[in-house]
């Protein structure tokens, strides 16, 4: 079940039962909330941004869909104009600006050289502070580009239609890489450069490249990690799956240096640093696409082990993200906007590289951690290049206000804009960042999205609607959500009652399929809650978000976490099978069950309990060995709070593990009735085992959401 919102009698029937063995959900772990108060949008903000329009949610309203979003296609420039805005004649599989042709690099770049030129399009800052900072125009980054495109074109082979995956740190490469993939029509898929060998070769072998960009080594956190050495790892687990690449092709973090201990493999590793030289100066034409060919796949975890490749459309998309980065990031070419997401997820994709470059603004773009080697460093940083759009997740507000409370004020900050993403954020660290950070004078929107929604779905529109902390706002103009119940029952608008977060309507940000599944694409996202499978007409087909989520009678939404098998860990979505299926590699563990643990940094981090095979004793080994387990098959962001050795896992009678249950344990809240269970009798012992063990989760959740884990 999910928790109820402030208004529902405490003895009214939850909104509907969970799906059976689905592990106590996030949302149902949601902290306690009360109605907040609300913050009018500053007046300086007010006058002079970018929409100012209010009738522009009538505009967008469901009379003018979907013709309204033609005003988003607008925004770009097509080599052929569109026929069609959208194409829904086979739900869920929409088309957007049917019959258009455009090339998605160049509407970031070509296109504002004449005005825009020699205006950085880059601000690089690297992480160690004795390197300068260092600007790359708009001429400077199409010149890269179009060298970039020309290697890969001439040297590698690559066309129109290719996939090529791209596992690279936070400094200029990566753009130019994807950017240099879309000038050739050639599909990019970044995988976070966080992410380990293994999990980037998964996802490689998934997409089917047989290229791989990679660099030789970067900073982060004060140290310089070898990156490449990576690659051969990368390379094996997609051979593993019946992938081969043939080419690595390896960037220098310092070009006159090579960084890492592995040195290039014969016939396979090729510098960027050789094959660059004799090609200043190339021009690529770019590749004229039509509207719904692939601009990218991005990976994110599902409900089962294997990452889902999110495959976005070239027009829709970057339509999408434009028209979003201006109305509700406020983004101009004047500005300077500094996010602090990774490309290597979406948000950096869509709101770091598509939109504010479709657009013309310049970016900050930050190699390191944003608490290296203090909390003062992103203040400095703002100060010293005149940032006026911030845009950040709550973990690291919620680091930053912990690490250095006073920090922004001994600096001269002048946000008009500034945005969290990623996670609930709770309404004190909201109100640290709005006073502290934005001293008041700035506008703060809570952008609620997904990877698979391409970009922002709800969200306050910043001049028009006022801020409420916590929530996100209502959505944005031309989204229809409406928040069903378990039994696929509508839960009415304004309602205040928790359920699961769905959209009714297509829009052009969505993502296309699944890449190579488009039946899985159907079946996770849409079949929930259609009715009519042999449906024709989009209105059968909401999209199905997996969040929970409450709207109060103002119409703001309010989001409570994931309802499915997904931890949501400092704003990056893990999948809890990937995990498992990590420490299943380690040939003591017979079972494992993954749990999201209520974290006061990280919102969210994953616990696990690991039975042992027979004849085998717990030792701490065992748990070093787990933990490096899920740091080599995924990565360091995964890594368990704690590793549990449980003598049996509570399961259904049918032998589903019982996530929920260990969840509820975990989090100290009530198991609630377990007669169910084929083994009632283990989750006693484990509560045992867990309270002696440990002082209990990080933030004790209050008393009022010990009702949360009492039903199945
Ligand atoms: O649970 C929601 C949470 O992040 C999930 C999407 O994760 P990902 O695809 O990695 O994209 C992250 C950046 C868009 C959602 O299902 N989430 C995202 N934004 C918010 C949020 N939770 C609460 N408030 C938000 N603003």
């Amino acid at each position: 079940m999910l928790p109820r919102g402030p208004d529902t009698p405490p003895n009214s029937p939850p909104p509907g039962p969970s799906e059976d063995g689905v592990a106590l959900s996030e949302a149902e772990i949601a902290v306690h909330w009360r109605e907040e108060e609300r913050y009018p949008p500053p007046p300086a903000f007010v006058a002079q941004a970018n929409l100012t329009d209010p009738t522009v949610t009538e505009r967008f309203s469901e009379p003018h869909f979907p013709e309204c979003f033609g005003a988003f296609g607008e925004l770009l420039t097509w080599d052929r104009r569109w026929r069609q805005v959208l194409d829904a004649s086979n739900p869920p599989f929409y088309r957007w600006f049917v019959g258009g042709l455009l090339n998605a690099s160049a509407n970031c770049l070509d296109r504002h050289l004449a005005k825009f030129g020699s205006k950085p399009a880059f601000l690089f800052v690297p992480e160690p502070e004795s390197e300068p900072t260092t600007a790359l125009t708009y001429e400077e980054l199409h010149a890269r580009v179009n060298e970039t495109a020309s290697v890969l074109r001439t040297d590698v082979g690559l066309r129109a239609g290719d996939r090529v995956t791209i596992h690279l740190p936070m400094t200029p490469e990566l753009p130019v890489t994807m950017l240099a993939c879309a000038r050739l029509g050639v599909v990019h898929s970044v995988v976070f450069g966080g992410f380990s060998g293994e999990a980037a070769g998964r996802r490689a072998a998934d997409s089917g490249s047989r290229v791989l960009v990679t660099m030789d080594g970067y900073y982060r956190n004060g140290r310089l990690l070898d990156h490449r050495s990576l690659a051969d790892a990368t390379v094996e687990s997609a051979r593993r799956e019946g992938q081969t690449i043939d080419t690595v092709l390896v960037w220098q973090r310092h070009p006159d240096r090579y960084l890492s201990a592995s040195p290039p493999v014969p016939g396979r590793d090729r510098l960027f640093a050789d094959l660059l030289r004799g090609r200043r100066g190339t021009r690529v034409p770019p590749v004229p696409m039509p509207a719904e060919a692939p601009l990218f796949l991005m990976y994110t975890s599902g409900t089962t082990g294997r990452p889902k490749g999110c495959q976005h459309a070239t027009g829709g998309y970057l339509a999408y993200v434009a028209a979003t980065a201006r109305w509700i990031l406020d983004l101009r070419p004047s500005d300077v906007y500094w996010c602090l997401a990774d490309i290597g997820w979406i948000t950096g994709h869509s709101y770091l590289v598509y939109g504010p470059l479709a657009l013309a603004a310049t970016s900050v773009l930050y190699e390191g951690v944003p608490t290296f080697p203090d909390a003062g460093r992103p203040w400095r940083i703002a100060e010293r290049l005149g940032v006026n759009i911030f845009h950040t997740s709550p973990t690291a507000i919620r680091q930053l206000r912990r690490l250095g409370p006073e920090a922004p004020a001994q600096h001269r900050l002048r946000f008009k804009a500034m945005t969290t993403v990623g996670e609930p954020i709770e309404p004190e660290a909201w109100r640290w960042y709005y006073t502290s950070v934005g001293r008041g004078a700035a506008v703060v929107t809570d952008t609620w999205w997904q990877t698979e929604t391409g970009g922002f779905l709800c969200s306050t529109k910043p001049a028009l609607d006022p801020m409420k902390p916590g929530s996100t706002g209502p959505a944005l103009p031309g989204i229809y959500p409406v928040i069903m119940d378990e039994n696929g029952r509508e839960i009415p608008a304004g309602a205040n009652r928790a359920g699961n977060l769905c959209i009714r309507n297509p829009w052009p940000g969505l993502m296309s399929t699944i890449w190579g599944d488009p039946e899985r694409f159907k079946r996770i996202y849409f079949e929930k809650y259609n009715r009519r499978p042999e449906s024709k007409d989009w209105r059968d087909w909401p999209y199905f978000a997996g969040d929970g989520a409450v709207q109060s009678a103002d119409g703001y939404y309010r989001i409570l976490g994931r309802v499915d098998d997904v931890i949501n860990v400092a704003g990056h979505r893990l999948g809890a099978k990937e995990i498992e299926s990590a420490c299943l590699t380690v040939p003591e563990i017979a079972e494992a069950a993954v749990v999201p643990v209520a974290d006061e940094l990280r919102g969210r981090v994953p616990e696990l309990y690991v039975t042992l095979r027979p004849g085998i004793v717990a030792r701490p080994e065992i748990e070093r060995k787990v933990v490096r387990a899920v740091e080599t098959e995924i990565g360091k962001i995964a890594r368990p709070r704690a590793v549990r050795f449980v003598s049996d896992m509570p399961k259904t009678r049918s032998g589903k593990i019982m996530r929920r249950v260990l969840a509820a344990i975990s989090n100290t809240l009530e198991v609630g009735d377990v007669s169910t269970l084929a083994n009632p009798e283990v989750v006693e012992q484990i509560r045992a085992q867990v309270r002696g063990a440990s002082p209990g989760p990080a933030r004790p959740p209050p008393d009022d959401l010990r009702e949360f884990g009492t039903t199945e």
